[in-house]
């Protein structure tokens, strides 16, 4: 009998921004993964990256790299420096100082490279760290790093309906370490998401049981490996070789996971995910 999914894994093209982790280390501490006193293997780190840049160019993805800056040690986490939808750019304020100067290098990059509508947040905001593109709406997350406000601030800059999510653990501090989209919300269905319940309120795991009751849900050992800081590109789903529950479970729903190494950035408390700013211009 042929096995039937709810929505075909169907991949898209997409473009992305990264950061080569030329300058990368672990020299303060603003998450629980991150520990000075542990070596980081910073050969290793630019490896690791190199391996998941080659696997999006494979994929036929497009990937655009900003040149890294020297003491900023953290500027391989994309992520964090923007949020683009339809072009415009609502670019970042980070919450701690050592990684501030990190929003203006961004702006800048968007700026020379055509972008005409960048917005600079008022509020705290660490972009598509928390805040996630389900196709329809944007998923935020607060609790940790991005202020509430900045959720109404985006809905305002970007034009789409944003829903807060509550964050409890600091371990899951971005809404990126704990849910990622498998497959993107389009004329024929809703979006199919993966989400680790134990990183969210109570009330919260209520909005998102409500919204995506066909949700993929991690368990600990998957969050815990850095499994949902994985990307999908509508079929091939990039993620932690450790999280290998993950790993089968989106496998059982059609997808193809991709494992990939990532014990330098990890401790930095970063994943693929972190790595990569996607550029949505439609
Ligand atoms: N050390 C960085 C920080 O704590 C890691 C950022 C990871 N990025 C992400 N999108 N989750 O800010």
């Amino acid at each position: 009998m042929p096995v039937s999914y709810a929505r075909e894994p169907v991949p898209t093209t997409r473009r992305f921004l990264m950061c080569p982790p030329r300058y990368f280390a672990v020299r303060y501490v603003i998450n629980p993964w991150m520990n000075p006193d542990r070596p980081v293997d910073a050969d290793r780190a630019m490896e690791q990256w190199s391996r998941i840049r080659a696997h999006y160019i494979a994929l036929g993805h497009k990937v655009e790299e900003i040149e890294p800056q020297p003491g900023l040690p953290d500027m391989v986490f994309a992520a964090n420096a923007a949020t683009v939808l339809g072009g415009t750019v609502l670019g970042a304020r980070f919450r701690n100082a050592e990684r501030a100067p990190e929003a203006e290098h961004y702006r800048r990059w968007f700026l020379a490279n055509g972008y005409r509508d960048i917005v600079m947040p008022t509020a705290i905001n660490e972009a598509e760290g928390d805040f996630v593109w389900t196709g329809r709406e944007l998923l935020a997350g607060t609790g940790f790093r991005t202020e509430p406000g900045a959720h109404a601030e985006a809905q305002e800059v970007l034009g789409a309906p944003v829903v807060s999510l509550q964050l409890v653990d600091p371990h899951y501090y971005h809404l990126d370490t704990a849910l990622f989209v498998l497959s993107p919300a389009d004329e024929s269905g809703q979006a199919v998401i993966a989400y680790y319940p134990d990183a969210f309120s109570a009330e919260s795991r209520g909005t998102l049981e409500r919204m995506f009751p066909d949700a993929v849900l991690a368990g600990r050992a998957d969050a815990e490996a850095f499994g949902l800081n994985a990307i999908s590109d509508g079929r091939t789903v990039i993620l932690p070789r450790e999280a290998e529950g993950l790993a089968a479970s989106v496998a059982a729903r059609g997808y193809q996971p991709l494992g990939v190494d990532i014990s330098e950035l990890r401790k930095a408390g970063g994943g693929p995910k972190c790595c990569t700013l996607e550029l949505r211009e439609g």
